[in-house]
Order: C-alpha cells, then sequence, then structure tokens
C-alpha cells in the first residue's frame, strides 16, 4: 500500500443502487479488521491533483451479515461540489476504492447503559445508515422493549431502505416503530417538520406511542450537526442528560460533519 494511505486495504465495489439523483448505496469487498454495528470507517479515492481525498462513511449492514464484515455497505449523499462524494459516486461495479483498515465511533450497542429499555435512534439524511446496522444485530432485537426509529429527510424519495425496514419490524415483532419525517413535501400521514419541534411540540412522542422517561429511555442522534445541536437542547428542556462513560445520561451523538 502507498505510504501516502497508510492503514487503507484496496476494496472493490461490488454493488450499487441508486435512491435517488443524488443518493446512492455502495457494496465494497475489503480486507477489514472486524468491526462493531454503528460504526464508521473511511473511503478513499485519488483526486485530479494525484491527492488522495478520503472522508468517514458509516457502515449500513451489522458485521455479522451473511457476507461476513468483509463485504461492506455505505449509504452515501453525492455533495455538489463535493471533494469525494461525486467520485464514490460515479464508481462502478469492478471499480476499487480504498477503505480504512480500522474502523472507529461510539455508537454502538455497548455504550447504551443497562438500565436503557426503550431506545430512541434520531437520523437525518443518510444518517440513517449505521442506525440499520445496529438494528440488524441480534442483541438490540433481544436487548430492548422499544426502538423507535426516526429518520428525517427533505423529500420522500430519500425515505430509502423502506423493505429492510418493513423486514426488520417483522423480525422485531411489534417492538421496532419506525417514524418517517418529510420536511419539504407534504405527505398523507407522515410527520412533516423537524425533529426538535416534533419532540418538543410531543408530536413525535405521540406517533410513537411511547412516553420517553428518564429511568427508560436513550437517545442516538446523528446526522446533520443542525439537527444534533438543537435537538440536544430539546432533550436538555425536557430533562434528559448528555451520557458520558463518567457521568451516565440519556444522550449521546455523532456530527456527519
Ligand atoms: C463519523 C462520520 C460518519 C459519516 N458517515 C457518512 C455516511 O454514512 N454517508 C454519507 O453520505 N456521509 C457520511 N459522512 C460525511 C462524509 O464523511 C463526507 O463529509 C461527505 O461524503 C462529503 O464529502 P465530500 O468530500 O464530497 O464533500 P466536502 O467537500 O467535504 O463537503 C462537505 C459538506 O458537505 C455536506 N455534507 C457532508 N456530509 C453530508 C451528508 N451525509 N449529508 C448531507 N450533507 C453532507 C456538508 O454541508 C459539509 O459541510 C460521515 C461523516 C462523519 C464525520
Ligand atoms: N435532499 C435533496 O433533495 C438535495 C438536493 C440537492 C442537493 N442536496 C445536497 O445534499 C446535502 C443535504 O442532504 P440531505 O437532504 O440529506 O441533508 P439535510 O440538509 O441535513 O436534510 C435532512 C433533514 O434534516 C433536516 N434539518 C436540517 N437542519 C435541521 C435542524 N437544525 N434541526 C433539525 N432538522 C434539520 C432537514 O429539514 P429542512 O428541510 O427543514 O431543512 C431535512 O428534513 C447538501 O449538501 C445539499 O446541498 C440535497
Amino acid at each position: 500500500m502507498n505510504e501516502d494511505l497508510k492503514g487503507f486495504v484496496k476494496g472493490i465495489v461490488c454493488g450499487f443502487t441508486s435512491w435517488t439523483e443524488n443518493e446512492f448505496s455502495i457494496r465494497v469487498k475489503a480486507d477489514i479488521k472486524p468491526y462493531i454495528a454503528g460504526q464508521f470507517t473511511k473511503l478513499a479515492l485519488k483526486d485530479s491533483n494525484g491527492e488522495w481525498s478520503r472522508r468517514a462513511y458509516s457502515f449500513v449492514n451489522s458485521p455479522n451479515h451473511s457476507k461476513g464484515h468483509q463485504e461492506m455497505e455505505f449509504l452515501i449523499i453525492d455533495v455538489e461540489s463535493g471533494n469525494l462524494s461525486p467520485h464514490l459516486a460515479a464508481l462502478k461495479v469492478g471499480d476499487t476504492v480504498f477503505v480504512g483498515e480500522k474502523a472507529s465511533g461510539f455508537m454502538t450497542l455497548d455504550e447504551i447503559p443497562a438500565r436503557a429499555k426503550d431506545l430512541w435512534l434520531l437520523s437525518t439524511g443518510t444518517a440513517i445508515g449505521p442506525f440499520l446496522s445496529i438494528l440488524s444485530e441480534l442483541e438490540s432485537q433481544k436487548r430492548f422493549e422499544h426502538v423507535i426509529l426516526v429518520h428525517a429527510v427533505r423529500t420522500q424519495q430519500e425515505l430509502v431502505y423502506l423493505d429492510f425496514i418493513k423486514q426488520l419490524q417483522q423480525k422485531y415483532a411489534g417492538r421496532l416503530i419506525y417514524i418517517p419525517i418529510v420536511s419539504r413535501e407534504k405527505i398523507a400521514e407522515t410527520l412533516s417538520g423537524r425533529i426538535p419541534a416534533l419532540l418538543q411540540n410531543k408530536q413525535l412522542i405521540t406517533a410513537a406511542g411511547i412516553n420517553p422517561t428518564q429511568d427508560d429511555s436513550f437517545f442516538y442522534l446523528c446526522g446533520n450537526p443542525d439537527m444534533v445541536h438543537d435537538t440536544r437542547d430539546a432533550l436538555l428542556a425536557l430533562g434528559f442528560e448528555k451520557h458520558l462513560r463518567r457521568s451516565p445520561g440519556h444522550f449521546s451523538s455523532e456530527n456527519y460533519w
């Protein structure tokens, strides 16, 4: 491996799904080290100036899926004029992409305090990915009384992985509640607006049919940093506290930029 790309291994694209004009999933085979559901690695390609461009991407699939942790899936938005994502969007099956050998991230099941019975997963855009990985784990299916998966997107078209979510709901036998939110279109029987406001005005709680409490609930927030910031404020106002290993609380987050 190139000296200036230490820690990366060569991967081969083995699948590509287009969800919208600028959102897609790629599957990659690469000889990476084992990872934990909810984590991310880096993808890298050389740009037109011969410089390596590398960015973080979360695994969508569970490391324990049938094809093993060395076949992985990423959900990606093609950011206009972005350095790397437009080049990832142009990849075809059989192409090479470099993959970080070691995964990172603490948005995992083992970081959730043992007292939590209800797990709230609040995401925007592509940040539903790591939550799908967590939801695929047998441990999540056994451990929680309820899991509430919230996915906020601009348009209905961006409500991705619907079939997969339906399959998961069957496995959870009524304990996985999926709440899509579409902010820039009016869709019948779908919440409209933004996660923090919908938490404050209780619409999210009504839709879930679960009342979050300090004793029973834990929240993971992931995606748009403004959503993470505003949701943190909304949760603090509702009496929940940020979770730290040395001082267990009720919510934790991961910003995508
Ligand atoms: C821990 C972590 C995990 C991540 N996982 C994913 C993932 O699974 N899928 C994914 O698409 N991106 C993910 N990202 C973002 C990703 O690393 C890149 O920032 C993104 O692909 C843009 O890179 P770029 O070089 O094309 O754009 P850049 O030239 O670096 O432009 C960055 C700008 O793009 C916008 N942006 C970046 N990421 C997103 C996004 N996901 N959705 C909407 N707008 C965005 C923001 O305005 C940001 O300022 C993650 C980031 C982090 C830190
Ligand atoms: N999604 C598209 O149709 C589209 C089209 C062209 C280009 N892009 C590019 O793609 C990127 C954005 O992608 P995206 O749509 O996945 O991500 P996004 O802009 O983060 O939007 C995803 C969801 O997050 C919500 N949100 C934004 N700020 C928030 C806040 N402060 N609090 C709570 N919720 C908040 C949005 O609501 P609001 O709608 O209310 O903001 C939307 O429902 C940008 O780089 C953009 O230029 C996207």
